[in-house]
């Protein structure tokens, strides 16, 4: 009988399988020199998504999309989980010098690229911060759900958080979702993907078709993986809606991912709007 390999084996074989196919574009890109700037070295980008992802273009439809939600120039920006920059990168030709960026992340290597790359842009920062992540940082110090952001409180117009609370436990969620609310100026807007379980997606993933299915009940949230929840974590719906009332944020807006009816991990969208 065919064994399937551990879990730990094929994240092995793929990152060694992302480097090698990274460095070789990268390489043939810099040698036609059709490098667009600011473009972080492909080896990384499955750090946070996938190698094969459009970088540049989903970060600009995703400025596009935060304009059409209220974003200005001239706003403060905080970008929750910044990975290699891909808003900060598709925001370094629209902020104004009144305006700013901050991103923060808990992985070295994205934030040393963010670092490098954006030395000569005085107004876009990025922290590399000491938490705990089994996905993402097993060796982090502090652990997520007693973390204090870096920031002042009413510092921000805009807080963006982009697959973030899809890897998220419950407790570490809340004291995020806690900060995000205390870092926002009264009438700021927070844009933040989730995964959204209700009665209607739990009938859409029993159809099958989606990319996920969250068979695994946990307390207070669906994991995709038993073992590993923080792969991909889904909320139930009317508990975030509640959690949002609770800190003073009201949902102005909700788009609806396709991750339980189409084979794309879309994510649904909350827009919260500071009282
Ligand atoms: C799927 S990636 C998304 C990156 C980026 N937001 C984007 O849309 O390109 C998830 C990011 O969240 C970061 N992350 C995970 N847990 C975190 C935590 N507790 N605090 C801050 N960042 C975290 C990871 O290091 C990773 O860069």
């Amino acid at each position: 009988m065919k064994r399937a390999l551990p879990p730990a084996v094929r994240q092995l074989g793929r990152t060694a399988y992302e480097f090698a196919r990274g460095s070789l574009v990268d390489a043939a890109e810099w040698a036609s020199g059709r490098r667009r700037p600011l473009t972080p070295p492909r080896r990384l980008w499955h750090l946070i998504g996938s190698g094969r992802m459009d970088f540049h273009g989903s970060g600009d439809l995703l400025r596009e999309w935060l304009i059409e939600q209220g974003m200005t120039p001239d706003d403060r920006v905080l970008d929750v989980g910044c990975g290699l920059g891909r808003l900060a990168v598709a925001l370094s030709g629209y902020l104004s010098p009144r305006g700013g960026y901050d991103g923060f992340d808990i992985m070295p290597p994205v934030i040393a690229w963010c670092r490098r790359a954006f030395a000569a842009y005085p107004n876009f920062r990025f922290q590399l911060v000491d938490v705990k992540s089994r996905r993402y940082r097993k060796g982090g110090a502090a652990q997520a759900s007693a973390f204090v952001f870096p920031y002042a409180d009413s510092a921000f117009d805009l807080v963006f958080l982009g697959s973030v609370f899809t890897h998220l436990m419950p407790d570490d969620m809340a004291n995020y979702l806690g900060e995000v609310a205390r870092v926002m100026k009264p009438g700021a807007r927070c844009a933040i993907s989730y995964y959204l379980m209700s009665p209607t997606r739990r009938a859409e993933v029993e159809r099958g078709g989606g990319v996920l299915s969250f068979r695994h009940r946990g307390d207070g949230y669906w994991a995709e993986d038993a073992s590993l929840p923080e792969a991909a974590i889904a909320y139930d719906d009317a508990e975030i809606a509640a959690l949002f009332e609770a800190l003073g944020l009201e949902i102005v807006a909700r788009y609806d991912g396709q991750w339980s009816t189409a084979p794309l991990h879309s994510q649904d969208v909350l827009i919260g709007r500071k009282l």
